[in-house]
């Protein structure tokens, strides 16, 4: 959903990397490819730039852009120019990112923006999510591709609290953050510059003070998990270098570019099972599946099978950003031309998957659920009907039994049969969906496990996957 289009249309001008030449490789057994390649390759990692509407995800994602040398001089012109055109002076450096006629217009992003930037260690894509609440699908679809987070913080007076409010993306993108599996955040507060803010150390104070023990209720170790930096992202102040003392004499904390650098996530064993869930797919002399391998390596020969329809296919060739490589890694975005299979044959949501250990295809498990914040007068009981998103899977599904509540004080399991249960619960269900999903348990495959339950356009619940039918169709 949402990511079908975005990717000829919004991908941005790549920095020219050296590029692995076709020929090179293409006589060499994948055992064979020096170890020295891939380690002279700096490490990959894809952030997710997510936060209430208007927080200046697109304008920090754009200015990241050129102050890395990416958006000349003219560009920007060009773009300061379209921008007072229709009336939106401010959202030059949005346009960077938010590359369609719609997102300009309105000055809203709609479909995930993607780029790409380099710093000393890393090579990042960014993945310029949507705020609007509208467009929490797109979102959803963006952070499950993430392996950290940039969480966006307007401090400009009253901004701030309209997107912590209940119901404020803030809050959402957060909660949904760490059930995709975004490990990390950097959460910047924004608009520093602004006449409401000024560099206030007391407004920087009293964002981080809330932003804490909220943070510390969606699951995340604020210590280790999370790191606070004051930006401007419209001026491009404490981003790629550490903001003038004269501007922000309390500062002594990195710049973003600084904290990005030093990141460190899990690494991630380029020995597992191999799962790349298929995002999008197209013709291209074979058929083409795009996504990010969640699990294990993929070298060009390989034989894998299409799940959940079980197709074997032979991999042609691997697509690494714009480089055809011979082998590819755990959390690269990929494009991987198959032969023995047709493009109408695949559907987003399927996974591309070891021949040896494939993915469970399943229309049935078992999960455990945090209830969010149901619709009015809604009652959370069997024959509860909602859209279940589950890494690039958009499915109905039906919980049709509740088996056990969980205290969420004690995380133990409660005596009492459990019917209904209401906002905050916890619970364990069984969920049912009409077709075969391709889904993992959440303490085998994280990524794979964890997913969200929508109705009416609302996240009403996170979950993970804590069992599967032992007959699952493997
Ligand atoms: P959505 O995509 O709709 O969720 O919004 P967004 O988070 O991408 O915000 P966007 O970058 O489009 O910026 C929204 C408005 O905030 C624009 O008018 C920006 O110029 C303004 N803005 C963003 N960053 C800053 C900043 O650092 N300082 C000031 N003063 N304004 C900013
Ligand atoms: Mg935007």
């Amino acid at each position: 959903m949402g990511m079908t289009d975005e990717v000829d249309t919004k991908s941005q001008p790549v920095q020219a990397e050296p590029k692995v030449k076709d020929k090179e490789v293409a006589d060499m057994d994948c055992a064979e490819v020096p170890d020295e390649m891939e380690s002279q390759k700096k490490r990959h990692l894809n952030v997710v730039f997510i936060g209430h509407v208007d927080a200046g995800k697109s304008t920090t994602g754009g200015q990241i852009l050129f102050l890395s040398g990416q958006v000349d001089d003219r560009t920007i012109q060009k773009y300061e120019k379209e921008a007072k055109d229709k009336s939106r002076e401010s959202w030059y450096m949005a346009y960077i990112m938010d590359t369609n006629e719609e997102e300009r217009v309105k000055g809203k992003t709609v479909e995930v923006g993607r780029a790409q930037f380099e710093t000393e260690t890393t090579r990042f894509t960014i993945l310029d999510a949507p705020g609007h609440k509208s467009y929490v699908p797109n979102m959803i679809s963006g952070a499950s591709q993430a392996d950290i987070g940039v969480l966006v913080i307007s401090a400009r007076k009253g901004e701030f609290e309209t997107g912590y409010e209940r119901g404020g993306q803030t809050r959402e993108h957060v909660q949904l953050a760490k059930t995709l599996g975004v490990s990390k955040l950097l959460v910047v507060v924004n608009k520093m510059d602004d006449h409401t803010v000024n560099w206030s150390k007391e407004r920087y104070d009293e964002i981080e003070s809330k932003m804490v023990p909220f943070l510390r209720s969606s699951g995340y170790n604020v210590k280790k998990d999370v790191q606070f930096l004051p930006i401007s992202g419209l001026v491009g102040t404490n981003m790629k270098t550490r903001v003038d003392k004269n501007i922000c004499p309390w500062w002594n904390g990195p710049c973003l570019f600084e904290a990005l650098d030093s990141v460190e996530i899990p690494v991630r064993d380029p020995k597992g099972p191999y799962r790349m869930p298929v995002i999008d797919k197209f013709k291209d002399m074979g058929t083409v599946v795009m996504g990010k391998v969640e699990s294990g390596s993929i070298c060009e020969g390989d034989s894998l099978l299409v799940m959940p329809n079980k197709a074997p296919v032979k991999v042609l060739a691997v697509y690494c950003d714009e480089d055809k490589v011979r082998r590819a890694g755990p959390g690269e975005n990929l494009r991987v031309r198959l032969s023995g299979i047709e493009e109408e044959d695949i559907s987003s949501g399927f996974v591309l998957s070891s021949v040896v250990k494939p993915i469970p295809a399943v229309t049935e498990f078992t999960a455990q659920l945090q209830i969010l914040e149901l619709l009015e007068n809604a009652i959370f009981t069997a024959g509860y009907k909602a859209v279940l998103h589950i890494h690039s899977v958009v499915e109905e599904c039906e919980i049709v039994e509740l088996l056990q509540q969980i205290d969420p004080k004690t995380k133990k399991p409660m005596k009492k049969k459990v019917l209904f249960v209401k906002n905050g619960a916890v619970v364990v269900c069984r969920i049912q969906v009409n077709s075969l999903i391709c889904i993992e348990k959440f303490s085998d495959f994280p990524q794979l496990g964890r997913f969200t339950l929508r109705t009416e356009g609302k996240t009403i619940a996170v979950g993970k996957v804590t069992d599967l039918p032992s007959r699952s169709s493997a």
